[in-house]
């Protein structure tokens, strides 16, 4: 007789004090190892990456030296990071097969599918692409943190039918990005935001992304596949795509004078959620959020415009949040509402902004990946059954 399983028949969903099944959705709150690379306090407005607060290194930092932090647990000495940088330098170049690749895929597919393809074609391509030794898989993170923008920066070309541009071992990792992207050096302030948004992006802790990779290299899988598998789970809309649904959010919007309206329309409504706001851990405003919006106002005063229409809006749109979803459900503005803005201001093309989120973002997934692999454990939840057992299995011909 099919009948349904009591809780007690599933201990492991029981809470050990109350006795009644524990769900916890989403995994909220649910702590699954040790860490030492990055602490979130969500009720301050903190993000600290091994122990040195995002403010400061925003404000005294280099994206490369911010990964050499997160990767060695320490800062470097003025050698090592000319030594580290020099190696980030060499490792830019995408071998001839991934730009033919990506040549070929039809020009319309996203971004963050072509970064999802060309990072799993350079594993193909990788003759270590097994080794999951900790040296192998540092190697390979540098290798990959170095060649992510001139993926993305190669895909913006060849899409637009330009001519691909080298990269130029002279200049920084955020300031080579640029260069490869627009063929022209940029000037120092736009060149000193990105380095800042590639360290705001660099890391966070046990995000869906960061999860993924983990569950994957959990498996002793290989470490080209965590990538992939993160890479796809940061292309959702509530997670890193956000950035790119926030400037849509603010397109659809048009001009400072319809926000009202429209968060009468949809947010008050139910119909939509604010994209870039609300987060799983931080129940005050987002610190990244704060650096990239002052990035954003400056952008605003000194370009006008259409910059200065989209800092309006979202000005306008985060004051409604800030009022009306901040008090009673703890939803704030996050680093993926005005992220955006500073990008747009950089002639970056919309569509391509998890894509630089995902370039920066490789370094806290393989640090990750190597700290959980270090000591691993398969990563392996459980649910609550809540179907029945002991159907009779009726024979096709008499159903
Ligand atoms: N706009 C309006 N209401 C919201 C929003 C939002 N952006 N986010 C959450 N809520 C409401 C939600 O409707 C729910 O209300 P109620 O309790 O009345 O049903 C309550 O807040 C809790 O929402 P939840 O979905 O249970 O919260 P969560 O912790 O599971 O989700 C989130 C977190 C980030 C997915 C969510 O806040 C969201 O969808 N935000 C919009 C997308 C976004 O900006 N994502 C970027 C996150 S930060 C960077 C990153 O990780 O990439």
């Amino acid at each position: 007789m099919a009948r349904k399983l009591t809780p007690e028949e599933q201990p492991w969903c029981l809470d050990r004090v109350t006795k009644q099944v524990l769900i916890n959705k989403g995994l909220e709150n649910v702590c699954m190892d040790k860490s030492t690379i990055c602490f979130i306090d969500g009720f301050h407005s903190k993000l600290y990456y091994r122990g040195y607060s995002i403010e400061d290194l925003a404000r005294n930092s280099t994206y490369e030296e911010v990964v050499y932090l997160i990767l060695h647990d320490k800062l470097p000495t003025k050698r090592e990071l000319s030594d580290f940088s020099g190696w980030m330098r060499e490792e830019r170049d995408i071998p001839g097969q991934v730009v033919e690749l990506l040549r070929k895929i039809p020009k319309d597919i996203e971004p963050m599918e072509i970064l999802r393809t060309a990072v799993s074609y350079l594993g193909n391509l990788d003759p270590g692409r097994y080794d999951m030794s900790r040296d192998g898989m540092y190697r390979k993170t540098i290798r990959l943190i170095s060649k992510m923008p001139s993926i993305v920066a190669y895909w913006h070309r060849i899409k637009n039918g330009l001519d691909l541009v080298e990269p130029d071992p002279r200049l920084s990792h955020a300031e080579n990005f640029l260069y490869m992207l627009h063929g022209k050096r940029q000037e120092e302030l736009l060149n000193r935001a990105m380095d800042v948004s590639m360290i705001l992006y660099a890391e966070h802790e046990m995000n869906a992304s960061a999860f993924t990779a983990v569950v994957i290299a959990s498996t002793l899988s290989d470490y080209y596949s965590a990538i992939v598998g993160a890479i796809g789970a940061l292309r959702g809309p509530l997670h890193g795509y956000a950035n790119v649904e926030a400037m849509r959010q603010f397109d659809e919007i048009g001009s400072p004078e319809n926000v009202d309206s429209w968060y009468r329309e949809n947010i008050l409504t139910g119909k939509k959620r604010v994209m870039g706001a609300g987060h799983r851990v931080y129940k005050s405003y987002d610190p990244r959020a704060k650096i990239f919006r002052e990035y954003a106002k400056i952008f605003a005063e000194k370009y006008g415009g259409k910059v200065k229409n989209y800092y309006d809006i979202a000005y306008r749109l985060e004051t409604l949040v800030m009022a009306q979803l901040c008090e009673p459900k703890n939803i704030c503005t996050n680093c993926d509402f005005w992220a955006g803005i500073c990008y747009y201001a950089m002639g970056i093309p919309i569509d391509l902004y998890c894509a630089v989120f995902a370039a920066a973002r490789t370094v806290g997934w393989s640090a990750h990946i190597i700290e959980y692999t270090a000591d691993n454990r398969i990563l392996r939840p459980r649910l609550y059954y809540d179907g029945e057992v002991d159907k009779e299995f009726v024979p096709i011909d008499r159903r």
